[in-house]
């Protein structure tokens, strides 16, 4: 089959490899034409695993453009794969998501739309207004959202739990179901707002799952239990499961900030208070900060100690540092006073943290530090050779803000070990 893929950001590219890989014929579309430039001569402008492979496999059913008529040409599937940022208000700003469907020329064939893109309900109830309104009757409208993380998206897209395809007219369903047979996982088919809530909703427990476990784990700290145990315990329970049960310093990313925010907001719009989520978000909030309050304990006053960040990205295997924890912490304990050195293995933090110095190693991060935070679970931090880590600093303390590290061998090399919700001796 022959796809358009609107959107040349992480989800768009992955999509679009992903359909080349199944054997479609795909047009890549951006409105960046350096984007689209670098895409042609071969740059993959992200780091994400396996994504460049794929890329250069497929080369010869994969094209990209800027030029909206090229990439309808021949599409039987148009896919909507681009950013839907939070507002001031926190709504989804779809602006770009209007673009897509304003630019849409008069086409003699019937083609499907299909939105990848995480909207609010009732998006594609409105988009199918205005596509009636501009006469594009011929036009079929499909919610077809993405589940993929960052750093495994390419593996999440091929192997899925499932495939939600919501649509008005079946028939245009079929032809999204269609464009997936090669994928052996179940598809379930809905109306479309039901499948925009789907994509929500998911989103939302997954993030109510990290912020509840991120809750016991500050009662574990002030009762001596240790949460990495309790997690355990609790994930074996086989109706609660091991997933998304990692205590740690909260959650950042492109996704889970924006889209908590966009479904309070689509409830508050609805005249319903979602206290749930609010509590989910704010837990999110203040989880980031403890950071600061757990080195103050340690240290008394932070101005003029040196505080080492280690990982910068908002999760590993990522240079995203959309929403990242490290952000605001870097700009809290600047804001005590702290002088702030950070490292990141792909991350670049160019313009985005003023005043942090940025070191090319770890153990160049860590040169004259009074404390090191782990931000990011970075596999490297794990083979760090902590003992060469403790002499170059000034004061031997690790808070391990994704408990990441073994606790004895830290302690082994003389570093004071504080985790996340366990007990410290
Ligand atoms: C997420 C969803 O998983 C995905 O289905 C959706 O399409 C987009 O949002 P992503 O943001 O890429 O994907 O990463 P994910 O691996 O889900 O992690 C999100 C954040 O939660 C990270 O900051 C991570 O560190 C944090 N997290 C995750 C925890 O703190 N604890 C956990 O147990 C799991």
């Amino acid at each position: 089959m022959r796809v358009a893929v609107f959107g040349a950001g992480y989800v768009g590219l992955v999509t679009g490899a992903c359909f080349a890989e199944l054997g479609h014929h795909v047009v890549v579309r951006d409105v960046l034409t350096e984007k689209i430039d670098a895409l042609r001569q071969g740059e993959v402008p992200i780091h994400e695993e396996g994504l460049a492979e794929l890329l250069e496999k497929n080369r010869e059913r994969l094209s990209f453009t800027t030029e909206v008529e090229e990439a309808l040409s021949e599409a039987d599937v148009v896919y909507v794969a681009v950013g839907t940022p939070p507002t001031h208000s926190g709504d989804a700003d779809l602006t770009a998501v209007w673009t897509v469907i304003d630019e849409l020329p008069r086409v003699a064939r019937r083609i499907v739309l299909a939105m990848k893109s995480t909207v609010p309900v009732g998006t594609g109830r409105a988009v199918r207004h205005r596509l009636g309104e501009r006469g594009l009757e011929n036009v079929g409208y499909v919610s077809n959202p993405e589940f993929t993380a960052e750093g495994t998206a390419v593996n999440d897209f091929l192997n899925p739990d499932r495939i939600v395809i919501g649509s008005f007219d079946p028939a245009d369903g079929d032809v999204v179901a269609e464009l997936h047979k090669d994928i052996d996982a179940p598809i379930l088919r809905s109306d479309v707002n039901s499948a925009e809530m789907i994509k929500l909703a998911a989103n939302a427990f997954l993030m109510t799952r990290i912020s509840f476990i991120n809750e016991i784990a500050n009662v574990c700290e002030a009762t001596g239990a240790d949460v990495v145990k309790v997690a355990e315990g609790v994930g074996l329970d086989r109706r609660l499961g091991p997933h998304f049960l990692r205590a740690g310093i909260g959650y950042g990313g492109s996704c889970f900030p924006k889209d908590s925010l966009a479904l309070k907001q689509l409830a508050s719009n609805s005249g319903y208070h979602f206290q749930l989520l609010a509590a989910v978000i704010e837990v999110n909030e203040l989880q980031k900060r403890r950071v600061v309050g757990k080195l103050e304990r340690r240290l008394g006053s932070l101005r003029g100690k040196r505080i080492a960040l280690l990982g910068l990205a908002f999760k590993p295997g990522t240079d995203d540092m959309r929403e990242a924890p490290s952000l605001v912490l870097a700009g809290r304990l600047q804001a005590e006073g702290a002088e702030v050195s950070a490292w990141d293995p792909v991350a670049d933090p160019t313009g985005q943290l003023d005043g942090v110095a940025i070191a090319g190693s770890a153990l160049e991060a860590l040169e004259g530090a009074d404390a090191a935070v782990i931000v990011t679970e970075w596999p490297e931090l794990r083979d760090l050779d902590w003992a060469e880590a403790g002499a170059r600093m000034r004061n031997r303390l690790v808070v391990d803000g994704r408990n990441m590290l073994d606790p004895a061998t830290l302690r082994a090399h003389g570093f004071e070990y504080e985790g996340i919700g366990r007990a410290v001796n």
